[in-house]
């Protein structure tokens, strides 16, 4: 099982409020239609969900936010899985809408949720599940990240490799000249950044692929406008953007 995450930043314009990038996420699609595995899909919220969180104060942390902002965060997060979902249907996959209430309770994981979510993609639906808001209990909510449920993910269903599908070919030792750090073992890169967003940008998605790779499963960073990577890589043909080996 591959187990993949659409970051915001490659699947919305972050520049623009509410802006999908349709043609790329079709793109996307298509390059998955390649991958003859069970995949397993998470996605970000970019332009949509992040926008609204920062509209509204809204972070990882459980509180009492404003309940206008959780609906309306819920809501621009379901708009924006309609797309991907319509893209895949589009390009005939078979997606398979998993909101994160469906696995999670509070900020934890349901395991036995989680393994139907193999089976699921076993059977070759592909299920799509996303960054969002949620409820925590006693009338605070948080933001749930698509990266936080790739670690969780991977803690249960240990894929045979997980990769993160960015607007950038990788992870830059200097983000100045943009020299990519082609593979990562265990050690943390010192990194120059960082534009930051609700639930941490870029040093979020490293923190996170550093802990599934200490699990033991390899985390591969990849340009996602350059979809034909995903598809090497999955084939283990070529790695084009940096990998966190797993021990
Ligand atoms: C964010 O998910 C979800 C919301 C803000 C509701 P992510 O944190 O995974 O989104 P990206 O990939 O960084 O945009």
């Amino acid at each position: 099982m591959i187990l993949i995450k659409l970051g915001g930043s490659i699947i919305t314009n972050k520049e623009k409020p509410l802006s999908a990038r349709r043609k790329t996420i079709d793109n996307l699609a298509k390059s998955l239609k390649k991958i003859q595995e069970p995949i397993v899909i998470v996605h970000g919220g970019g332009s949509y969900g992040h926008y609204w969180s920062v509209k509204y104060d809204m972070h990882t942390k459980e509180r009492k936010y404003d309940l206008r902002g959780v609906a309306i965060v819920k809501n621009s997060m379901i708009e924006l899985n309609k797309i991907i979902l319509d893209s895949f249907l589009k390009n005939k996959l078979n997606p398979y809408c998993l909101p994160p209430t469906d696995f999670m309770t509070g900020n934890k994981p349901i395991t036995k949720k989680v393994k139907e979510i193999e089976r699921i993609a076993k059977s070759g639906l592909i299920p799509v599940t996303f960054g969002d808001a949620l409820w925590y209990g006693q009338n605070k909510t948080f933001i749930l990240s698509g990266d936080k449920i790739m670690t969780y993910l991977a803690k249960i269903l240990k894929p045979k490799l997980c990769i993160f599908a960015l607007n950038e070919d990788g992870v830059y030792s200097d983000l100045k000249s943009k020299k990519l750090i082609h593979e990562l073992k265990g050690e943390r890169p010192s990194i120059s950044e960082n534009k930051m967003d609700v639930t941490g940008g870029m040093t979020r998605k490293i923190e996170e692929a550093s802990k599934i790779s200490k699990m033991g499963m390899n985390v591969f960073f990849v340009n996602g406008n350059k979809p034909e990577r995903i598809v090497k890589a999955v084939k283990n043909r070529k790695f084009e953007g940096t990998m966190f080996r797993g021990k």
